[in-house]
């Protein structure tokens, strides 16, 4: 089957498949909030008829939390398995979105034409870049050039807590040659990408207890034990003064990059400080000695998310709080063990605890990192395919970010996942104003388009 006219196709129908992604992207599924369940199931409908329309047996399939939408083309070729997710983050603060997040638009900006929204670029853009170039390939042959399944899930924002469970419930059914997955970002704006590596994550968030209520600062304060100088105490040890995190047995499992690995990754020339400019900051604030791109993409983190206690409002007020509490994430790379950092950390804030305070943890959630075996044919096929779209070759690199899913292909279905996303560092991931360029969204279509071809031809 020829790539020149589904090529073609796709030009003349992107006006059509913004249009389309309007539409989904109007649908307001934040995962987190229950206040938005039934828009949640509203996107999974929504996709649904619109797999139907392209000849996918489609349905959306119910678990304790959102549906997952489950649909496929069949045919005897090769079975590719493409996921992706329906659910976005929470919009807020609301204040400093320039238009409604739902209320989808195009604009001009001086790096050119941009769709402007919640889930433009995570996920609801990317996922329809596939869906786009199947619907091409559908209308110029008639039919798909793959057994291609599609998998869908509405909440990956939110730890993704009923995935596993499907995915070993319906083994059979989503287990393919290889899964495709587009939630990653270019390299840069002429470099396409193939994500070869992954971190994970382990969630925690800890509130430490002192007086029994809030006390008059002025009756008690130098004589009461206050547990925001408490918690600020056991933040500030989390570090060493080489930027390593100081949570004993930590770095168990953490590899050192190899000498092929390091000189694939400085030979992308990665501009560190423009990275950095762009969200106003000037200097590499992780491990000292590493390069800029293993803080990102190989070294593991720790970071404060959220921390709060006492009185925040406006004006002043003179409280010794009685609680205080942060929300702490760590990334983790290699073989890290989530749930012996977690023991770890739990311990090592309870040894820290002085007399009067207790402490107590909630967990939320924990992945661990995951590596991809490049050795499918299917890695060589896309990398070509995608330096004939692109102006640079495509590159090999890791990413800093998380998808639980990655990992439990190859535990749960023994598969190998193959991450190509077409996102930007500016896209504004998880932030106000969230974009996608218009031209991600057109290229990544005709990319996947290329990458269809490639792998069955
Ligand atoms: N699309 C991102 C993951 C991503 C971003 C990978 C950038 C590589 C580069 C995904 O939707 C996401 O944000 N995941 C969460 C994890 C989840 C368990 C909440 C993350 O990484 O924080
Ligand atoms: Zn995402």
């Amino acid at each position: 089957m020829t790539l020149d006219p589904v090529l073609a196709r796709i030009d003349a129908d992107l006006p059509q498949a913004t249009e389309r992604l309007f539409e989904l992207l109007r649908i307001p599924s934040i995962s987190t909030d229950p206040a938005f369940k039934a828009d949640c199931d509203r996107a999974a409908d929504w996709l649904v008829a619109d797999l139907k329309s392209i000849g996918f047996d489609a349905s959306k399939r119910p678990t304790p939390g959102h549906p997952m939408v489950v649909g496929h083309s069949g045919g005897d070729a090769a079975h590719l398995l493409f996921y992706g997710h329906y659910d976005v983050q929470p919009v807020d603060p609301l204040e400093l979105w320039d238009n409604d997040p739902f209320d989808p638009r195009i604009e001009e900006t001086p790096k050119g034409k941009v769709i402007r929204g919640r889930g433009t670029a995570d996920d609801k853009g990317q996922l329809m870049t596939f869906v786009e170039a199947c619907r091409a390939w559908k209308a110029v042959h008639g039919t798909l050039p793959a057994n291609i399944s599609m998998f869908f899930e509405g909440e990956e924002e939110s730890g993704s807590p009923s995935l596993t469970p499907f995915m070993e419930e319906n083994r059979a059914e989503l287990t393919a040659d290889i899964a495709l997955i587009s939630d990653t970002s270019l390299f840069d704006e002429n470099t396409p990408a193939i994500m070869t590596q992954l971190r994970g994550l382990l969630g925690e968030e800890l509130t430490i207890t002192g007086p029994s209520r809030d006390l008059h600062s002025g009756m008690y304060g130098g004589v009461a034990m206050n547990p925001a100088r408490v918690l600020a105490r056991i933040i500030a040890a989390l570090h060493d003064d080489e930027g390593r995190i100081t949570v004993p047995g930590f770095y168990e499992g953490v590899p050192e990059l190899s000498n092929e690995l390091a000189a694939a990754w400085d030979d992308l020339k990665f501009d560190h400080e423009s990275f950095l400019g762009e969200v106003g900051l000037s200097e590499p604030a992780g491990e000292k000695g590493r390069r800029p791109l293993e803080m990102i993409w190989s070294r593991p983190t720790c970071e404060v998310n959220g921390i709060w206690s006492g009185y925040t409002g406006d004006g002043f007020k003179t409280v010794l709080p009685s609680k205080a509490s942060a929300k702490i994430s760590f990334r983790l790379v290699g073989t890290q063990n989530p749930h012996e950092i977690r023991k770890a950390f739990r311990k090592m804030v309870q040894d820290m605890l002085p007399a009067d305070c207790s402490v107590s943890f909630k967990d939320h959630g924990a992945s661990k990192a995951s590596v991809m075996t490049t050795t499918h044919p299917a890695f060589a096929q896309a990398r070509k395919a995608l330096s004939d779209e692109w102006p640079n070759a495509a590159a090999f690199t890791g990413g800093g970010g998380s998808i639980p899913i990655a990992g439990h292909f190859k535990e749960i279905l023994d598969m190998d996942t193959m991450l190509i996303g077409f996102g930007k560092d500016d896209d504004g991931l998880h932030s106000p104003n969230e974009k996608y360029d218009l031209s991600s969204f057109h290229k990544g279509i005709r990319s996947w388009a290329r990458i269809l071809h490639a792998m069955t031809s």
